[in-house]
């Protein structure tokens, strides 16, 4: 009888036994290279009709027999690829190649894709559309103007009462675009840096000068396939690098499902209120969208109102968000790239999952890269590691090669138990600098105190 670590050994060295699919085997392509897209192809490598995962250009979470290192906003290189792949589906992460209509020359060549095409794009790609869709279509939002001219952007400000404005710039600026002012003056500046000196390029051409909007912040990421929907469990980010919400903004430093400011009847709300208006609108103006519409919303005294549409998966909301889904996601994203109907609820683990990024030290400013990482043997229960910022040195060595270097994952049957496994596990993965925030879910926390 052999010994049983060697059980053990044979066991880990075989392929995971798959029951036999339901469908034909799937190929899967997806684009991008950061956490979100690490989440994605876990889901997928766990789907039973999944036969193939590759990621482009992928990160070194990722094995790299399963990435490929091509620019995910060159239709052609991609098309090239999901041939190669003999992709089944293509599932886009990040918004660059969507803007830049990816998704479209993709269809155009018989690939079922994740993704909208560049018009549903527009929503996130530029401001000034998605704030005149809304208007449009009834979706309440933040009172605003659009300028194309500074000069006229500060004579608007002139008409203003002191106080607090959001100035933003219209074009895509990773997240960096919007100066939440305190008063008239900062508004001023703000406008000056977006349309005179420009620093964010052409995405500075349109400025939205917007009311400042208070309350909560919450996301609620929906599945749309065409004139369906279905809505994952609302979720909170935490943008800024500091803990107590201070600092500068980042990409997300960690997230938490389900949200409890999202209660039944605000999610019922939000439904007549803000997505199914939305749908009719995508109807009326021809939008044919299958993928994820990402609200971010302020929930204020007078009810929720929309801050934007982003139009594709949250990163870091993903990576707590798939592993919610009681069932396999990729079947949900199949349906929607196929147009075909969805369910309108979709059963759920009863769990609290949160995430906790490490980022590289200096992060959102010039930051630290090439920093070598270890990742520890064994990780607390439910509890997983999302790659984001790394690379596999030629030695094999993992190193940072982004800000957001790493995200830990953990679920529990509470708040509190899954952070208590993320930051197990945050402590135990050595990178030198290593940048994280201590208070993630501190709202939750508030809203469910641990009982003594
Ligand atoms: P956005 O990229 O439009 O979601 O804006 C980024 C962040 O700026 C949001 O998550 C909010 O924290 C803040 N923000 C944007 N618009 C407003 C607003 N009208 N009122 C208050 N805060 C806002
Ligand atoms: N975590 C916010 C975003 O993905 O835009």
């Amino acid at each position: 009888m052999p010994a049983p670590i060697a059980i053990f050994k044979l066991a880990r060295s075989l392929p995971a036994i798959k029951k036999k699919p339901v469908d034909k085997p799937l190929n899967i392509l997806i684009l991008g290279s950061g956490g979100r897209e690490h989440a994605l192809y876990i889901a997928c490598k766990a789907s039973l009709r999944v036969q193939r995962a590759v990621v482009a250009p992928g990160n070194g979470g990722i094995p790299p027999e399963d990435c490929r290192e091509i620019d995910p906003c060159d239709a052609l290189a991609v098309e090239a690829l999901a041939a190669e792949v003999g992709a089944g589906l293509v599932i886009i992460g990040p918004e660059a190649p969507l803007a830049a209509g990816v998704a479209d020359s993709l269809r155009a060549a018989g690939y079922l894709v994740y993704g909208p095409g560049k018009q549903g794009a527009e929503l996130e790609a530029s401001k000034a559309v998605c704030k005149a869709f809304f208007a449009r279509h009834g979706i309440p939002t933040a009172a605003y103007a659009g300028f194309a001219d500074a000069g006229m952007a500060e004579a608007h400000l002139e008409t203003l009462p002191e106080g607090p404005v959001v100035v933003k710039a219209s074009g895509l600026a990773a997240g960096k675009g919007v100066y939440v002012c305190a008063d008239l003056a900062s508004a001023r500046a703000a406008v000056r840096e977006i349309m005179v000196e420009r620093v964010f390029g052409e995405s500075g051409d349109e400025v939205i000068i917007e009311e400042c909007l208070m309350g909560e912040e919450a996301s609620i990421m929906v599945l749309v396939s065409g004139d369906t929907y279905t809505c994952l469990p609302a979720s909170q980010d935490h943008k800024r690098i500091g803990e107590g919400d201070t600092g500068p903004n980042t990409g997300g430093m960690g997230a938490y499902a389900p949200a409890g400011i999202i209660d039944p009847a605000l999610q019922q709300r939000i439904g007549t209120e803000v997505i199914e208006p939305t749908l009719r609108g995508f109807k009326k103006e021809g939008i044919d969208f299958r993928g994820t519409l990402f609200i971010g919303l302020m929930i204020t005294e007078e009810g929720p109102k929309v801050l934007e549409f982003n139009v594709r998966f949250g990163d870091p909301e993903c990576q707590v968000l798939l592993p919610l889904v009681d069932g396999d996601p990729v079947d949900l994203l199949l349906r929607c790239a196929r147009g075909e109907p969805l369910p309108k609820t979709i059963p759920l683990r009863p769990l609290t999952q949160v995430i906790v990024v490490l980022a590289a030290e200096g992060y959102p400013g010039n930051y630290r890269k090439d920093v070598p990482i270890t990742l520890p043997d064994s990780l607390p229960p439910a509890t997983h590691i999302v790659h984001a910022g790394t690379r596999l040195d030629t030695a094999g060595q993992l190193r940072s090669s982004g800000g957001r270097v790493l995200g830990v994952v953990a679920g529990g049957p509470d708040i509190h138990t899954a952070l208590q496994r993320a930051y197990a596990a945050c402590d135990a993965i050595e990178m030198p600098g290593k940048t994280l925030r201590r208070d993630i879910g501190w709202r939750e926390i508030g809203r469910n105190p641990r009982l003594a």
